[in-house]
């Protein structure tokens, strides 16, 4: 941080007038005289940007005259934390001049950003969150330091990994897409959620981990499952942690996990789903196992609502006897690897089969040795053409219904690729018949248009962007999306405007999944066919939801004029 010390002014003038303003490289410095003392304050309020000079003071405390933060003027300290400290500068009295010490103004440093950040979320306030994110956007902190200080303050709390953690770190996944204004005003909004399930959640004492012991890894996995089919959460927790203070890998770790997470379906998908969020954010940000992340799963894996328990997996047709058959054949076809196999052979059966022909044609394609991550990749593809073709005489309630199905196949798909087991694969019938259930809302089917050539990128673009202002466009913006795709458009600019799009709305963490599952198997899918399932279904399912308040957005504007040294107010 380069310090300049400047003289400011005189003492005689300070004490004269009690207070002034110097300015310097554009910046105000306010300087006030108090109890025979000069102090030095940046003139913006941290607050809203107030000028400070205009305050009161009684008592060593400056009180801003707007909304009335008060700050102690030795340190710059806020007695109120929505306000946030003021900048202090360093103040020396030499042969009757005053002197001030400035780093560059510009420049925000590490640890106050951080402190800011950590502040914001533990007592809920947006603004704090969001002038934090602005701060170290453009001081270029990198951003993973953001995910790994917010999710590393939640799991210090051990609540259950939830919402708030997902939307993080679908924000990373998808961030390459978004600007700078978006990128703040997604995480803010993932922030916000954190921040408010930390403050609701009960915090568990955190449990110990089998220190002196070296059980091996199948062992522990025999326990977890035990203790994950009786509930035992603390149990679950031990062996969870226990995992990672062993030096056991990411991958072994998400095998032994996801191989117990799939005995059963469980919770609409969600276990699977966060989960491998968690173990995204342990592979892409942390590049570790981390005890805290792990035993954030605990609780879900306990609590999980189990498919046996619910009516639609039972009757008329038992769909949990389908899967038992089925996969007690998997130990003998499993194997990692294999032939490439057109993930919409697969995506047609799961859309238009009954359950037991979908059941056996999924081990079918093992037998054949197709690659089973193809195969998760193509009932995936089959979760997108539900969204894609969702009936807008449903209930607008039942888009969660198909969005859950489809972000639970793509969370499946992504385990497969990262530690496939013949026990993990029983996830991908779960996916599979969860698709089958949901047929009922293709009745009757949106038809995906096929699209028209010859209207300009740029317009196309606008198009969507002005549907997604207005509400329930469901099916105008998969025409759009149709003309555009038929036009031969970049795909990447289209899914830019959708992220963008997104990143406006007070979304919820489902909306995110829709954004993240569509662009990972987006990226895996090789043929334009499948991709305009996707990208159709991402547009329809975006607009199922939009236009909300903006009131995040409305806040990060606030953060980014602030930064940029523009007025709030207006005299
Ligand atoms: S309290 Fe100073 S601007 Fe709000």
């Amino acid at each position: 941080m380069i310090i300049s010390e400047v003289r400011v002014c005189s003492l005689d003038d300070v004490r004269r007038l009690g207070r002034l303003i110097y300015t310097y490289r554009g910046k105000a410095i306010a300087l006030f005289y108090h109890d025979g003392k000069v102090y030095a304050f940046d003139n913006r309020c941290p607050h809203m940007g107030f000028p400070l000079s205009r305050g009161s003071i009684e008592n060593g405390i400056l009180t801003c005259e707007w909304h009335h933060a008060r700050f102690d003027l030795e340190s710059g300290c806020s007695f109120d934390v929505w306000a946030d400290d003021a900048r202090v500068y360093r103040v020396r009295v030499v042969d009757g001049d005053v002197y001030v010490e400035i780093p560059d103004l510009d420049v925000e440093d590490r640890a106050r950003i951080l402190r800011r950040l950590r502040k914001g979320l533990e007592h809920g306030v947006q603004l704090l969150i969001a002038k934090a994110l602005v701060s170290a956007i453009y001081s270029g902190l990198d951003v993973d330091e953001i995910y790994r200080a917010s999710i590393g303050w939640a799991m210090e709390r051990n609540i259950a990994w939830g919402g708030g953690s997902t939307f993080i770190v679908s924000t990373r996944n998808i961030q390459g897409y978004l600007d700078s204004k978006g990128l703040i005003t997604s995480l803010l909004r993932g922030l916000s959620i954190l921040s408010g399930e930390a403050s609701d959640r009960a915090q568990r004492p955190v449990l110990d981990t089998l220190a002196g012991s070296s059980t091996s890894l199948p062992r522990l996995k025999s326990w977890l499952r035990h203790f994950a089919e009786v509930r035992d959460s603390f149990g679950i927790e031990v062996i969870l942690a226990s995992m990672a203070f062993h030096g056991y890998g990411i991958r072994d770790i998400a095998e032994v996990f996801f191989s117990v997470a799939t005995d059963h379906y469980l919770s609409d998908g969600h276990v699977v789903d966060f989960a491998n969020k968690a173990f995204q954010y342990l592979e892409a940000i942390l590049g570790k196992p981390d005890p805290n992340v792990l035993r954030s799963l605990a609780l879900l894996l306990a609590e999980g609502r189990r498919y046996e328990e619910s009516h639609e997996w039972r009757h008329p047709v038992d769909l949990v006897e389908i899967v038992d058959e089925e996969s007690g054949r998997l130990a003998e076809v499993f194997r990692s690897g294999g032939d490439p196999i057109d993930p919409r052979e697969v995506a047609g059966l799961v859309i238009n089969g009954d359950p037991r022909s979908i059941a056996k044609g999924i081990t079918g394609f093992l037998e054949k040795d197709f690659d089973p991550r193809d195969v998760a990749l193509g009932v995936a593809l089959a979760g997108a053409q539900r969204i894609a073709m969702f009936s807008s005489s449903n209930e607008i309630g039942d888009w969660l219904t198909v969005l859950h199905t489809f972000s639970y196949a793509n969370a499946i798909y992504q385990v497969v690729k990262r530690a496939a087991s013949h026990e993990v694969f029983r996830g991908v019938y779960h996916g599979a018949l969860k698709i089958y259930l949901d047929r009922f809302l293709n009745i009757p089917p949106f038809k995906i248009p096929n699209g028209s050539p010859g209207e300009s990128k740029e317009k196309l673009l606008k198009s969507l962007v002005d549907l997604l202002n207005r509400r329930y466009m469901i099916d105008d913006v998969a025409y759009v999306v149709a003309d555009y795709i038929a036009n031969g458009y970049e795909d990447e600019d289209l899914l830019r405007t959708i992220c963008r799009s997104v990143a406006r709305e007070d979304a919820d963490f489902h909306t995110m999944q829709m954004l993240d599952a569509g662009i990972s198997i987006y990226r895996d899918l090789r043929s334009d066919a499948h991709r305009k399932i996707v990208l159709i279904a991402m547009a329809r399912y975006i607009a199922s939801q939009a236009p909300t308040d903006r009131r995040t957005s409305q806040v990060a504007d606030i953060a980014l004029k602030l930064h940029m040294g523009q007025s709030l107010h207006s005299d």
